[in-house]
């Protein structure tokens, strides 16, 4: 690093004068000059941040011109869909669609077991809302779509580069298994990628320029398909959805309370396809199981897990068997990856 800083300020004489106001600025003059007076731009926000943060920008660019959709899939966190739509239309003003599809989604994941079974149908399903977006958004303007804002950050555009030698140039190809909210090759729209040069910690600070909220920016990573790879096993059996969602708020807001949220990089429950018998009260049950995942990590690519101290162990255990129904035991999951993802599927 200070070879680095010797040669770029000492031999080269460049000037640190670098800002992410002047970022913003650049790219909003960049997207107004791509983006023609008539065109129109779509959006898929996941409630993520780099979707919203890429589309406040476009929006702050064009105004209502950008249209974006949130879908409910009916596989999100517990009052996820309120929270986030609340942000979208309260904080930020963006103009936004949210598609109830959760009858579409978990009709057709019924009886599905298998993890890469779900992830495809989650991904074909999302194709058929976002054309569905596209489609009615023509009939309403007289025109289509020309444009489609995606939030690829540079870390995303470093894995896509192909091989030196290959003779190809950059593809947009994102992480095969991470492109759930992918979109049909036949769509034609041209990409918007305005945060393709920025690293995720430079996307928090020009969201916070864009007045996102501070809580929002630091939100843990979610996958694209949601609570379907932390339900193991078929994901509308046995209430599953329901008791996830009430066993993960109360792990999530338990390490908020404690003050550890944003030491963690990611934290949730998993939901376990067996039973194991229990005793609550002077009754013999026989109820699910629940697994607590932690992770400590940089990029998501390897990580630890997070060390709690007992006593918060203890309080969450008994706080979520003493109040989600159908649940009797709650375990904690302590591998790092590798060997382990950080998600169980
Ligand atoms: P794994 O489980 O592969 O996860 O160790 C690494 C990081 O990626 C996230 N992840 C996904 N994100 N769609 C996404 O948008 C996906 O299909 C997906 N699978 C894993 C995971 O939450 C972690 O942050």
């Amino acid at each position: 690093m200070e070879t680095l800083r010797y040669f770029l300020f000492d031999i080269c004489g460049i000037a640190a004068g670098w800002k992410m106001e002047d970022v913003m600025e650049e790219e909003i003059e960049v997207i107004k000059g791509t983006v023609g007076p008539e065109d129109h731009v779509i959006c898929a926000l996941s409630g993520g941040v780099d979707s919203t943060v890429a589309a406040t920008l476009v929006h702050k660019a064009i105004g209502d011109r950008l249209h974006c959709v949130f879908v409910d899939n009916g596989l999100l966190r517990y009052k996820e869909r309120e929270r986030v739509m609340e942000t979208f239309e309260r904080d930020l003003h963006l103009p936004v669609t949210c598609v109830d599809a959760i009858e579409q989604f978990l009709s057709k994941l019924k009886g599905v077991e298998e993890p890469e079974m779900k992830r495809k149908i989650i991904g074909k399903e999302f194709i058929c809302i976002f054309d569905a977006f596209a489609h009615d958004l023509e009939q309403k303007l007289g025109r289509k779509p020309a444009y489609l804002v995606q939030g690829t950050l540079y870390p995303d555009v470093i894995e896509s580069c192909p091989p030196p030698g290959t003779g190809r140039t950059h593809s947009h190809t994102i992480k095969s298994h991470h492109n759930v909210g992918g979109l049909p090759k036949d769509m034609k729209l041209k990409l918007i990628e305005p945060l393709k040069l920025l690293f995720k910690d430079e996307v928090r600070q020009l969201g916070k320029i864009l007045n996102v909220p501070e809580g929002f920016l630091k939100r843990h990573p979610f996958p694209g398909p949601g609570l379907a790879v932390r339900v193991l096993g078929d994901v509308t059996k046995n209430n599953a959805l329901d008791i996830l969602r009430e066993v993960d708020e109360i792990f999530i807001q338990s390490i908020k309370d404690a003050g550890l949220y944003d030491r963690i990089w990611q934290a949730f429950a998993v939901f376990l396809p067996v039973r194991s018998v229990g005793v609550q009260g002077d009754q013999r049950t026989h109820s699910h199981v629940v697994a607590l995942r932690a992770v400590t990590s940089q990029d998501g690519m390897t990580a630890d897990w997070y060390y709690f101290e007992h006593k918060f162990l203890d309080d969450v255990a008994r706080k979520i068997c003493n109040s989600v129904r159908g649940v009797n035991r709650v375990v904690q999951d302590i591998t790092s990856k590798p060997p382990s993802t950080i998600e169980w599927e």
